[in-house]
């Protein structure tokens, strides 16, 4: 065992996620480490996706990588939502340029119940992984992260990806209680796979609600924030920034923040100076560049990346980054521009 990393408290991104002055605002990309990067491509070559979960040496590379070329001022560690699911023994597959597909859906009481809790011992590799990757990143702070109970459920219970979550919703509203048991259990498993990395050493975590954005506010707040709260709450002893990201979740910030989150993310489709309209000075805010425009013209690229640099001074801490995920064909050093602009327009 090597002695504890150092606390990154002072790191930018630490720091905005806080409302806390910085230096400039810090920037990282929402799938900053895959498929846009030739580096990757060549790393991964013959290994499966969720085989390269599970290796810390290739993790620990592949979460570098966008780091070592971009200059970002955090790095997210190279996992997916599902690999908790798949460790407590859910078969699964990622299935390129589809997404998770599960083999059999879970919809009833007796598919609950073979569904365990997540203990440390289901996943060395992750703690392994992450203590490696604390190592090597000196001063960068790494984030850890979970998709939350919401968005686990809808792979679970549709099988897969799905554009209306019509089996869920289904769910949700037929049987309320095996909703809400299937939604703590996936809360715990969250909020675990959580904890084992903050506790390795990465400096945040976000909970990835990606596909919420499909509920209207009440049924949010009914049927799905316990849960995510719950999933949040499992790192509240251990000093780590909360930040809560889901697409299409304009109705949803306020809620997602009271969910327990220090940093709520933006997607594209609202202003970040409207989400600071509806969060207050509570939150910090993270985003919100829509990852399409990485294919514009540099000059109206260049106009849109300050303009949000601007809005987001007006927020009580900013951390910069894109709407949704980085696209796989975007060019990568349209992204190391994108750095080089957000730290030199933000320098205070
Ligand atoms: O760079 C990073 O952001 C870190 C790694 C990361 C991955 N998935 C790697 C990955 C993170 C944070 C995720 C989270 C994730 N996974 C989310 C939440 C974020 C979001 O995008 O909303 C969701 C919904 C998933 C489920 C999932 N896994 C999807 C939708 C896909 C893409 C399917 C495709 O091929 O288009 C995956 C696969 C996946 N996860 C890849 C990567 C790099 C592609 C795998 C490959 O190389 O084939």
């Amino acid at each position: 065992m090597t002695d504890a990393p150092p606390p990154l408290h002072d790191s930018p991104l630490v720091r905005a996620a806080r409302r806390q002055s910085v230096p400039h605002t810090p920037v990282w990309f929402m799938r900053q480490a895959g498929r846009s990067l030739p580096e990757y491509r060549a790393v991964r070559e013959g290994v499966g996706m969720l085989e390269s979960c599970r290796r810390p040496d290739l993790v620990t590379e592949i979460t570098l990588q966008p780091v070592r070329r971009h200059g970002v001022d955090a790095a997210i560690f190279f996992s997916d939502i599902v690999v908790p699911l798949a460790a407590v023994g859910v078969h699964l597959d990622i299935v390129a340029g589809v997404g998770p597909v599960v083999a059999k859906p879970v919809r009833t009481r007796a598919d609950l119940d073979r569904l365990p809790e997540l203990t440390p011992e289901h996943v060395p590799y992750i703690s392994e992984a992450v203590r490696l990757l604390v190592a090597e990143l000196g001063d960068t702070p790494l984030i850890g992260f979970a998709g939350a109970p919401f968005t686990l459920a809808s792979y679970l219970v549709e099988g897969g990806p799905s554009k209306n979550h019509e089996h869920t919703k289904a769910l949700m509203y037929g049987d309320p209680q095996l909703w809400h048991d299937l939604c703590a259990r996936l809360a715990q498993i969250s909020g675990e796979f959580l904890r084992v990395q903050a506790a390795a050493g990465a400096s945040a975590v976000q909970l990835f609600d990606s596909w919420v954005g499909a509920l209207p506010r009440t049924d949010y707040e009914r049927f799905v924030q316990p849960h995510s709260a719950a999933a949040l709450a499992a790192v509240g002893g251990l000093d780590v920034p909360k930040i809560h990201f889901g697409v299409g979740t304009g109705e949803l910030l306020a809620s997602m923040g009271a969910a327990g989150a220090d940093v709520v993310g933006v997607d594209f489709r609202v202003s970040l100076t409207d989400a600071v309209a509806r969060l207050g000075d509570r939150y910090a805010v993270q985003g919100n560049l829509d990852p399409a425009l990485l294919f514009a013209p540099w000059e109206a690229l260049e106009a849109k990346v300050r303009s949000i640099v601007e809005e987001g001074k007006a927020a009580p801490g900013h951390i910069f980054n894109l709407g949704h995920g980085v696209l796989p064909s975007t060019d990568p050093d349209v992204l190391t521009r994108v750095v080089e602009l957000v730290h030199e327009v933000s320098a205070r």
